[in-house]
Formats: C-alpha cells, sequence, structure tokens
C-alpha cells in the first residue's frame, strides 16, 4: 500500500473552459478523495518558485502570463500510488504526445495550455502541497 497525496491545480483554461467539473469527476471516477481545495491567484513570484526547472526557458514569459490569466483551483489528492496515478490521468506535457483518453489528450490543444498541473514525485508532491497550502 502506498498512500499518497498530490499537488494538482487546474490551470486557468480549464477554469475558462468550464471543464473543473469534467476533470474532477475524472479524479473522483479513479478513485482518488480531494482532501483540500482552494481557488488563488497566482503571482510571477510563486510561478518562479514552482516552474524554477523552466524559469530560464525562452517560453517561461507566456507561462506567466498564462498563468495570471485567471484563478487556478488548487488541490490535495490522496489515494493509493495517487502521484503517478495522477500523472497517468492527466497525460503527457506536450500536447501532441498526450493520448486521447487522457485529460491534456482528450482537452489540451497546446503545450502551453495544458489545462492540469500534477506533482511529478512524491518528494516535489510534498514540497509543493507546502508551496502552496501552508
Ligand atoms: P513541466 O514541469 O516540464 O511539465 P508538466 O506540467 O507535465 O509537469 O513543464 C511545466 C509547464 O511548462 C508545462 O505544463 C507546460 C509548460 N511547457 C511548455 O510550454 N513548453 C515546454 O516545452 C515544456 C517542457 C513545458
Ligand atoms: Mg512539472
Amino acid at each position: 500500500m502506498a498512500m499518497e497525496k498530490t499537488y494538482i491545480m487546474l490551470k486557468p483554461d480549464c477554469m475558462k473552459r468550464g471543464l473543473m467539473g469534467e476533470v474532477i469527476s475524472r479524479i473522483e471516477h479513479k478513485g482518488y478523495r480531494i482532501v483540500d481545495a482552494k481557488m488563488m491567484n497566482l503571482d510571477e513570484a510563486i510561478l518562479r518558485e514552482h516552474y524554477a526547472h523552466i524559469a530560464d526557458k525562452p517560453f517561461f514569459p507566456e507561462i506567466v502570463a498564462y498563468m495570471t490569466s485567471g484563478p487556478v483551483f488548487g488541490m490535495i489528492v490522496e489515494g493509493e500510488n495517487a502521484v503517478l496515478g495522477m500523472r497517468i490521468l492527466m497525460g503527457a506535457t506536450k500536447f501532441e504526445e498526450a493520448k486521447a483518453g487522457t485529460i491534456r489528450g482528450d482537452y489540451a490543444f497546446s503545450t502551453g495550455e495544458n489545462v492540469i498541473h500534477g506533482s511529478d514525485s512524491v518528494e516535489n508532491a510534498e514540497i509543493e502541497i507546502k508551496r502552496f497550502f501552508r
């Protein structure tokens, strides 16, 4: 048994397109539980921290503009192997690699605006939960 918590964030395009309910349904139908959640408006400082691994990339200013274009919905999602399980439900980062049946494969039409964030490791999940739910 590996009961895990992961940090999931519905990005501004997900919110604007009215896909929140759809995405949350998929998470619940998988069998995971949402144990905390909140609507937030992010600023550049927290995005520089959260996206430190891409902050020096040429596309980073676009990511900041996108991620501050409207509210996001942050969630702590709990379940058996939830970190990897959520990454599988989400689908690949690059939109052309995200398979149909995954959240990104079904709803994202670009890599920049890809609907959902999910922690990529148990260690990062812990850091991200602290970052957004302290
Ligand atoms: P990353 O953490 O690599 O992907 P993931 O969200 O799947 O964990 O990158 C963070 C976000 O940066 C990603 O969701 C979308 C954006 N991004 C691009 O716009 N272009 C890229 O080439 C990459 C790698 C990421
Ligand atoms: Mg990532």
